[in-house]
């Protein structure tokens, strides 16, 4: 079983766009998981309610851990609350106010596995499309500003669910974020 924490001190940078969009990522690849919402905000759970998700939702951490081949912890934005697993998505958006943030927030989970994500990378801005390249030349993984995003989840569902303008682009975003962690080399 893997386990992968959608992990940021930050609020609002996409742990629970990408929590939700990577499950259905592992979904679709015909693999079993899990997301447990660690936020009491409660969000992945609100979608879940929608009841229109291919996956399960819990609201917290599940006192028997089933078994499945995924296991998804979306978190709140705390420094207090660090990772336990091993391998950390860390969403971020491409402003040097995240990166300052990011590179102090680095200390605290120093021996795991970061794969940073710069989302919601919005490339008709110059700033942050020259931001977002560095940080992809460094190892960092892109998941672009799209509106598929945010109406798919209002909709109760991910972007693997759709069928409409960017989602065949969005899908592969998660795909190839998929096979990164699965391949497992860095
Ligand atoms: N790649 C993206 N493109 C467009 N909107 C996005 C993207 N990722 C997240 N959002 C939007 O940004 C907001 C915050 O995302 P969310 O996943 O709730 O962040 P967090 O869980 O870190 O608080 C939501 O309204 C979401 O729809
Ligand atoms: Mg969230």
């Amino acid at each position: 079983m893997r386990r992968i924490a959608f992990w940021s001190p930050k609020g609002g940078v996409g742990k629970t766009t990408l929590a939700l969009n990577f499950a259905a990522a592992v979904y679709y690849s015909g693999k079993s998981v899990l997301v447990c919402d660690l936020d009491p905000q409660q969000s992945a759970v609100d979608v879940f309610n929608e009841k229109r998700l291919p996956f399960s939702v819990v609201p917290n951490q599940p006192q028997v851990i089933p078994n499945v081949d995924f296991l998804l912890f979306d978190y709140a934005p705390s420094i207090k609350d660090i990772p336990t697993v091993e391998t950390i998505i860390l969403p971020m958006r491409a402003s040097i106010l995240d990166l300052k943030a990011v590179n102090r927030s680095h200390r605290l989970v120093r021996e795991k596995r970061v794969i940073r994500c710069i989302n919601a990378v919005d490339t008709r801005r110059h700033d942050e499309r020259v931001m977002a390249m560095k940080l992809y030349s460094e190892g960092a993984h892109l998941i672009k500003d799209r509106s598929i995003y945010v109406r798919s989840l209002a909709l109760g569902e991910t972007v693997f669910q759709q069928n409409m303008y960017g989602s065949r682009d969005a899908q592969n975003e998660f795909k190839r974020l998929l096979a990164r962690v699965e391949a497992g080399n860095d």
